[in-house]
């Protein structure tokens, strides 16, 4: 029986809720594809800062080492002057996690503004203004650092046409070098130099608020999007829009040797504690996980399974217009899973 190590970060808020669902498909996984995943269970983030006075103490990351990839639930990022980084971009920066993988898709029966949406978001991972590089400088001025490098921007617009050539062989770069002219400009020269090794991808670049007008109005447009850290942060929110909500949005954050797999969605205190949030993404974020550690085939029995189980219609959570629990989803899709012939 192949093993993995796997380390669980549960999270805060509803974290514990789609993370305990995730494991029922962890568990339906293990049976119907002969597997078993050592699960490692990590502290971090609200409960760990109230007990080690920090979201991510070293023995937590020393564990995490120890695995093979992470699944992470969503973390409570505190607010305010001199409050530490969230951990997901602790994470994403200490694992030098460059690429963010943030599929979004329609799916049967999730309603949407449009049909058809099939959209990848390849967001920068690991500098621009989120490096954690702020000052007050006078009383009543800040200044934040945008940190672009070459590599940076290399190796993520490298990945981003690599993805593209496996898709619908079309990539826009958003970005807005008509004010940021260095640091956006670099992003861009190093766009127009990729490009010139794909010519059978079509890449376009946008200026991003163009892109986002333009990708509400027709979504269908675009497959691959790559943007530096918070453009492709605020874009990826605004894209899970498209296609159901954030409960639908999985993410890959995936480095050399190492990845992370995570909600794309945040803690949702509005929401926590009831058994009412959307697993999907949580799931779907471990079938990203699946296939990155070389599992393809139960990589998309799971993606089935999630398909199959709104195609039926009968256990949906609130947010998609049903009254299921978390925990009824989750059981749907891992019957789904059990039943699934390959
Ligand atoms: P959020 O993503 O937690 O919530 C935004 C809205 O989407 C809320 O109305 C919420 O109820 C809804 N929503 C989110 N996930 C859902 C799900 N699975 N099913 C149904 N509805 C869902 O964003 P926020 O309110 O801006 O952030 C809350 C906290 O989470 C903050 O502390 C933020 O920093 C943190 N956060 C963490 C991560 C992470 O750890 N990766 C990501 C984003 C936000
Ligand atoms: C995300 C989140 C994180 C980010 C926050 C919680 C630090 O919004 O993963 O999209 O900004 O990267
Ligand atoms: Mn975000």
């Amino acid at each position: 029986m192949k093993s993995y190590k796997i380390s669980i970060i549960k999270g805060d808020g509803i974290g514990p809720e789609v993370i305990g669902a995730t494991e029922k498909v962890i568990n339906a996984v293990e049976e119907k594809f002969s597997l078993y995943f050592e699960k490692i269970f990590i502290e971090a983030g609200l409960e760990a800062f109230k007990k080690y006075g920090t979201n991510l103490p070293s023995f937590s990351l020393e564990m995490i080492k120890q695995s093979e990839c992470l699944l992470k639930g969503p973390t409570t990022s505190l607010e305010g002057e001199g409050t530490e980084l969230g951990v997901p971009v602790k994470i994403r920066k200490i694992f030098d996690l460059y690429a963010n993988l943030r599929p979004l898709r329609n799916l049967p029966r999730v309603k949407s503004v449009y049909n058809n949406v099939d959209l990848l978001i390849v967001r920068e991972n690991t500098e621009g203004m989120y490096s954690g590089l702020e000052y007050r400088i006078n009383e009543g001025v800040y200044i934040g650092i945008r940190v672009a490098t070459e590599k940076g921007a290399q190796r993520i617009i490298n990945e981003a046409f690599e993805q593209a050539r496996v898709r619908r062989k079309k990539i826009t770069l958003g970005h807005k070098s008509n004010v940021l002219k260095m640091t956006d400009g670099l992003y861009k020269q190093v766009f127009e130099n990729i490009s010139k090794r794909y010519d059978d991808v079509e890449a376009k670049e946008e200026h991003i608020d163009a892109l986002a007008m333009k990708l509400v109005m027709k979504p269908q447009d675009y497959d691959v999007i790559v943007l530096e850290n918070l453009y492709g942060d605020i874009i990826s929110d605004l894209a899970a829009g498209l296609v159901g909500g954030l409960g639908m949005a999985p993410s890959a954050n995936i480095g050399e040797t190492f990845a992370m797999f995570e909600p794309v969605h945040g803690s949702a205190p509005d929401i926590a504690g009831k058994n009412i949030a959307n697993p999907i993404a949580s799931i779907l974020s471990f079938s990203m996980c699946l296939e990155w550690i070389g599992e393809k085939e139960a990589s998309q029995a799971v993606n089935r399974a999630v398909v199959n189980s709104l195609e039926k219609g009968d256990k949906l959570t609130v947010d998609l217009g049903g009254s299921a629990t978390t925990y009824e989803m989750a059981e749907s899709i891992a019957k789904e899973i059990i039943s699934i012939n390959v």
